[in-house]
């Protein structure tokens, strides 16, 4: 079984082509990925139309360039016409995207169509402009390649691309994470707890009040002079100074640490950072090593006792990591360390599939496509889609 998915939530246009062996175990034929970040870098973060556009350029080489890897593109022995009806379709659907239209009607008369029997493309959460641009796409090519289209939650796919192992030969296994299991998603939209009573049977249980984790290191990243996203370039230098010390004079709040409940509050962090850089006559490196390190130590508190409260309250089997802020070192390793000591089972993407990518939707769409449980009749994207709608 093949299936073809799409990632347009944010800053990253991606493809990926799957072979699906059995429900669970899968090889990968092609992933491609075209990330904006130099691009949104002068904007100090993602410029929605900017996303856009940028999508827009991206998907039809990508396409190509993921089906020739999967040996998928055989040119057509004549050019063919696409039938008027389909036509009508598809012209309707990128009625905003001419030459996207314009690209796959000649993809259509010049290429064997070839055989790709699921389709999953992210309709939320996410920047909605940059979403229509794949999702319509998507739509349009199901459409041509008569393959089922899937819409897929960008957040399960996060979920997801912490359930895989691969073994020497390259073939992927979908890992059983048992019932019920906590997942943790922190990402650079999100910051949430959630359980899981069965496999996409979600339920909320805290999430942030104001800013994701991801933007706070991010906006705290800006204020020390460090471009756009910020995270690893913090995580680094946080880890130089963990090397190097063991204690700090800098000190930050550690937001919503004590509360009763499993919600968290980012925002207050940067203001404190922005407190501290104002008081500093230079911003050195040594400096923002040191922030950096307690930026981080903060952070992975509140993470680390609300995730801890969690699983005392909810006896999970497992803990569950998904979301681009999960390549942290630090927080790997502290969590690590709480799932020994509680006893639970931790799921950690591999660092290649922590941030966005096709791989994650393609695996979410596939396990949502064999237990169909998907919306069939979605004709729109769902910019703040959450897990239980
Ligand atoms: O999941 P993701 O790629 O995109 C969203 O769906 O938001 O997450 C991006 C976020 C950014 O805020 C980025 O700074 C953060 O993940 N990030 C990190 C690290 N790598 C990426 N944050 C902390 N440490 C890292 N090593
Ligand atoms: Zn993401």
């Amino acid at each position: 079984m093949k299936l073809l998915a799409l990632e347009t939530s944010c800053d990253e246009t991606a493809l990926a082509v799957f072979e699906f062996h059995s429900e669970k175990e899968f090889t990968i034929l092609s992933e491609q990925l075209n990330s904006q970040i130099d691009i949104h870098q002068e904007y100090g973060g993602v410029f929605p139309a900017v996303a856009k556009r940028e999508h827009t350029k991206n998907l039809y080489p990508l396409l190509i360039a993921a089906l020739e890897e999967s040996s998928l593109l055989t040119k057509r022995k004549e050019t063919t016409d696409m039938p008027q009806e389909l036509l009508d379709i598809v012209s309707k659907l990128l009625e905003r995207d001419p030459d996207n239209l314009e690209l796959l009607v000649r993809f259509y008369e010049q290429y064997e169509m070839p055989h790709i029997d699921v389709l999953a493309v992210t309709y939320g959460p996410g920047l909605e402009m940059a979403l229509w641009t794949g999702f319509n796409f998507a739509r349009a090519l199901s459409l041509l390649l008569n393959a089922e289209l899937v819409p897929t939650n960008h957040m399960e796919g996060h979920m997801y691309a912490s359930l895989i192992s691969q073994d020497e030969s390259g073939v992927f296994t979908i890992l059983d994470p048992g019932f019920p299991n906590l997942n943790l998603l922190i990402s650079g939209g999100h910051t949430e707890l959630v359980i899981a009573d069965s496999e996409h049977a979600y339920k909320k249980i805290g999430q942030t009040l104001d800013d994701a984790v991801g933007e706070a290191y991010d906006k705290s990243a800006r204020l020390i002079g460090i471009p756009y996203p910020g995270g690893p370039q913090i995580s680094k230098f946080a880890d130089e100074y963990r090397t190097a010390h063991s204690t700090v004079e800098i000190e930050l709040p550690r937001p919503m640490l004590h509360t009763k409940n499993y919600d968290f509050s980012f925002s207050g962090l940067k203001t404190a950072v922005l407190t501290l850089v104002d008081k500093q006559r230079e911003i050195t490196d040594t400096f923002r090593r040191e922030l950096s390190f307690e930026l981080e130590e903060s952070i992975a508190e509140v993470l680390i006792k609300k995730t801890k409260n969690a699983i005392h309250e909810y006896g999970p089997t497992s803990l569950i990591i998904g979301g681009g802020v999960s390549a942290n070192n630090h927080l790997r390793e502290k969590f690590t360390e709480l799932c020994k000591q509680e006893g639970v089972q931790l799921f950690l993407s591999p660092k290649k599939y922590t941030g966005d990518n096709a791989v994650m939707i393609g695996i979410a769409g596939y396990r949502r496509f064999i237990n169909k449980k998907y919306p069939n009749d979605t004709e729109r994207v769902t910019g703040r889609l959450s897990l239980e709608d």
